[in-house]
């Protein structure tokens, strides 16, 4: 282990993978930081505040789940047609500030690593809880890194709930048990337990309770521990 990686369980013991999935925000490319503006604005439209430390809740949550805790926290019960018309609001804002994301936004490591996985003959999909998946790929010119790619629109059951890891290894025609997770969400890491895979928490080792192993970013994570 190198003074780079976190504490954690060194998964010396494991022997080697044959796929990796990734989840997008938080792993691949902060978009937190656009949800988060987007989020703010409905908020300050419907007339109270939203802190950053209040968004944390919102990380890895679908977006009807992430408006249901808004609307809590704002204290506004509204109905189903309303709460329908704020979240499209609220996306059509995300995606204007998405739009101009570049190859710059990328995290650090990110290309790398998946360019290291495929040249090692490990199959990689993308597992990401939100709808705009498809063109942030394409704005950050790694879509071509994924041999499957499972979204928001692909799946009905949210994280912690493992649907999407499990489309995920079907998608790439492996067993669970031979799946990588990287995650940055509890949620997320719990998931991937539960669908039987082994879960790589990107963060920190005292937020990232259910990850197997953890690492403060792919930059420092060393593929050839697991694969
Ligand atoms: C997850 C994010 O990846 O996607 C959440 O962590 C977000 O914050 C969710 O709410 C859904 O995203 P989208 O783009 O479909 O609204
Ligand atoms: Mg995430």
């Amino acid at each position: 282990m190198t003074g780079a990686l976190s504490e954690g369980i060194h998964p010396a013991e494991q022997s080697k993978y044959h796929a990796a999935l990734f989840d997008l925000d938080g792993v691949i490319v902060d978009t937190a930081k656009y949800h988060y503006l987007a989020w703010k604005r409905l908020a300050t439209e419907l007339g109270f505040d939203f802190s950053e430390a209040q968004n944390e809740r919102l990380k890895g949550v679908s977006r009807t789940r992430s408006l249901e805790i808004l609307l809590e926290i704002g204290k506004l019960n509204l109905d189903e047609a309303v709460r329908r018309a704020l979240a499209e609001k609220k996306n059509k804002w995300y995606v204007e500030y998405i739009q101009k994301m570049d190859e710059s936004e990328l995290l650090p490591g990110a290309r790398e690593c998946l360019v290291r996985l495929r040249e090692k003959g490990v199959k990689t999909a993308l597992a990401s809880a939100s709808k705009n998946a498809p063109l942030i790929l394409r704005n950050l010119n790694i879509a071509s890194l994924f041999d499957a790619v499972i979204d928001g629109n692909k799946v009905s059951k949210a994280k912690p709930d493992p649907e999407i890891f499990i489309l995920g290894a079907r998608e790439l025609g492996v067993s669970p048990r031979d799946c990588v997770v990287f995650e940055d969400a509890e949620a997320g890491l719990q998931a991937a337990r539960t669908a039987g895979m082994y879960a790589v928490g990107i963060g920190k080792a005292d937020v990232l309770q259910s990850a197997d192993y953890v690492v403060d970013g792919l930059r420092n994570f060393d593929v050839n521990m697991l694969f």
